[in-house]
């Protein structure tokens, strides 16, 4: 039975209760954020606080998160995930609930803050080497998707034609832009160069991503970050994908088309191998 956390509970998840008055709920009126962990040590702990910090504040939402890291350890103890190679925790903080009017309540509220833990299955070598399929989709957000808002329809509904065209991602494309997946940062590689869209407000500041491309730095693969044209697409070599519940996932075809040869390739699987590397070591207890 999953234990998840509920303003500072820890209960069975049928057990969890939120008045119907939540602005999260009414709203969408909230910030979320995903950690990894492996063998129950936190990656890149940090820059995700970080990150959950920026987005409370642009929200204004006041919610202090000194406690946020003994509460992700413990999440993982009382679901018995210390032990497992990869799990995440997902933490939602939204600004409580109060009656509804649009603008923030009259007197101060309460957070809401609700997460649970969950193993992460890495897809089978065998099934990584085959490579991922995506299809391009509008990309209906508002202009802040640099804040990981809890308002998601758009990419819910990216993912689903994702779904219903039968492949694995979407890739959402704004003026010509190929800027990010629905749940999942995006690489374009030309020749020995990795290319993907720069932090700005129109995508999310992945710490996959960022971490990607240290370590492509780190293998002297040079990096660009840069608008990558859907236009250009033709002429890549290869694609992949970075996201906490992605890792790094390559991309062979995209509306249908191959991507440089169709399969995965060199730059990619290096990365992927460097990066596997990396967290396994973590797991271990080194870095
Ligand atoms: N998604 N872009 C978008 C739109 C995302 O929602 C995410 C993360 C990413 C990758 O960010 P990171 O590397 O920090 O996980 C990029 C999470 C995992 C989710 O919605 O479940």
């Amino acid at each position: 039975m999953s234990i998840v956390h509920l303003n500072g509970a820890y209960l069975p998840a049928e057990e969890a209760r939120i008045p119907v008055t939540d602005r999260g709920f009414l709203f969408a009126d909230g910030v979320y954020e995903v950690t990894p962990a492996y063998r129950g040590r936190f990656f890149l702990f940090e820059r995700h606080l970080a990150r959950l910090q920026r987005g409370l504040c642009e929200l204004r939402i006041d919610f202090d998160t000194r406690d946020l890291p003994a509460m992700h350890g413990e999440l993982l103890r009382r679901n018995d995930l210390e032990g497992a190679e990869a799990s995440i925790v997902y933490l939602q903080v939204t600004r409580g609930a109060a009656p509804r009017t649009h603008a923030f309540p009259k007197e101060p509220v309460a957070p809401t803050v609700y997460a649970f833990a969950k193993e992460y299955r890495r897809p089978s070598e065998e099934r990584w080497e085959r490579g991922f399929t995506a299809v391009t989709v509008p990309d209906r957000r508002w202009p802040r998707a640099d804040i990981k808002s809890i308002s998601l329809l758009p990419n819910v509904l990216a993912q689903q034609a994702a779904v219903d065209a039968g492949v694995d991602d979407a890739l959402l494309v704004k003026d010509g832009i190929a800027l990010e997946g629905a749940h999942n940062n995006f690489f374009a590689v030309f020749g020995e160069t990795i290319a993907t869209h720069p932090t700005t407000n129109v995508t999310l500041h992945g710490i996959t991503r960022e971490y990607v491309i240290g370590l492509a730095r780190e293998l002297g693969i040079p990096v660009e970050e840069r608008p990558v044209m859907v236009e250009e697409l033709g002429r890549a070599t290869e694609a992949f994908y970075t996201g906490t519940t992605t890792e790094v996932r390559p991309t062979v075809r995209i509306d249908g088309k191959p991507v440089g040869d169709g399969r995965v390739g060199p730059v990619t699987r290096r990365i992927w191998e460097a990066s596997v590397e990396r967290v396994t070591a973590w797991g271990r207890g080194e870095g």
